[in-house]
């Protein structure tokens, strides 16, 4: 797998010269920020070697490089899902490779249902901590001592410094969020009412298919995290509905600027 990683971070290098300080994982719906990046280069995924392409309308699939917030960041416009059929070390590829091309902060968004009866469809969840209900890690299997320790500590995956910036910025613009825990499942399935009541039960306020494995192998690497759920739909006793993908992407679509608003000027304001 190092030798994957390093031949397409040499890829990129040889290709874009532009180093990264921050890397950005735009999730379902939440493609706008790109709008506010003065792109410098794209790279489609299907040109970039090792990497999987991606399948799940509404993910474009490429890796924008540009100037956000008067800092070099690299965004990956759509992600690998594990319920695509990937295995969890490609779902996880990229994040490894914008490490190796210098990203000192990853910044991971995602569409997510809302299972504290407190949210608001629309709303936008910073993630405190996360439950892992995949039924499977990216770092199983051999580790690779030069990427991260076997047994990485997960005491503070989402970085609390970080955490007391957003919120700080949100306050300041007005932005209302909650704060919570994230439960990734697997997908495709969206949850029976029976199971949205067990993921709150076990102590998440929101569930979602990804940004888990992203989050686990940024900490392998020691990699700073922060992420932010838009909460896109209900998954609470009396209030769940049908829903279906694209009204997922509706709903994220209308709480996209929000989230533009505060990630942009988090970047701006930020120490690295
Ligand atoms: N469940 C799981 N994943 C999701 C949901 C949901 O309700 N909404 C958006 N992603």
């Amino acid at each position: 797998m190092l030798e994957k990683i390093q031949e397409t971070t040499k890829y990129i290098q040889q290709k874009i010269d532009f180093e990264p300080q921050i890397g950005i994982v735009l999730g379902t719906g939440l493609g706008g920020l790109t709008k506010e990046i003065e792109t410098i280069a794209t790279l489609p995924y299907k040109e970039i070697p090792n990497f999987p392409e991606s399948t799940v309308k509404g993910h474009e699939g490429k890796l924008i490089f540009g100037r956000l917030g008067g800092k070099n960041v690299v965004a990956m416009q759509g992600r690998f899902h594990y319920y695509e059929g990937y295995t969890m070390q490609e779902v996880t590829f990229p994040i490894r490779v914008m490490k190796f091309l210098g990203i000192k902060l990853l910044m991971l968004s995602n569409a997510a249902g809302g299972v504290n009866p407190n949210y608001e469809i629309g709303d936008l969840m910073i993630i405190r901590d996360h439950i892992n209900l995949m039924g499977n890690n990216p770092l199983l299997g051999k580790n690779h001592t030069g990427l991260g320790p076997r047994f990485p500590d997960m005491s503070e995956a989402y970085d609390k410094t970080i955490i007391r910036h957003a919120a700080k910025i949100a306050r300041h613009n007005g932005i209302k969020f909650q704060e919570g825990v994230y439960a990734a499942v697997t997908g495709p399935t969206f949850e029976t009412p029976a199971e949205y009541k067990y993921i709150h039960i076990l102590g998440a306020d929101a569930v979602g298919m990804s940004t888990v494995p992203e989050a686990i192998v940024a900490r392998h690497m020691e990699l700073p995290c922060f992420a932010v759920s838009v909460i896109s739909d209900l998954g609470v006793e009396g209030k769940i509905v049908e829903i279906s993908h694209e009204e997922v992407i509706d709903a994220a679509s209308m709480a996209e600027p929000k989230m533009t608003l505060m990630v942009r000027e988090m970047i701006e304001k930020i120490k690295l």
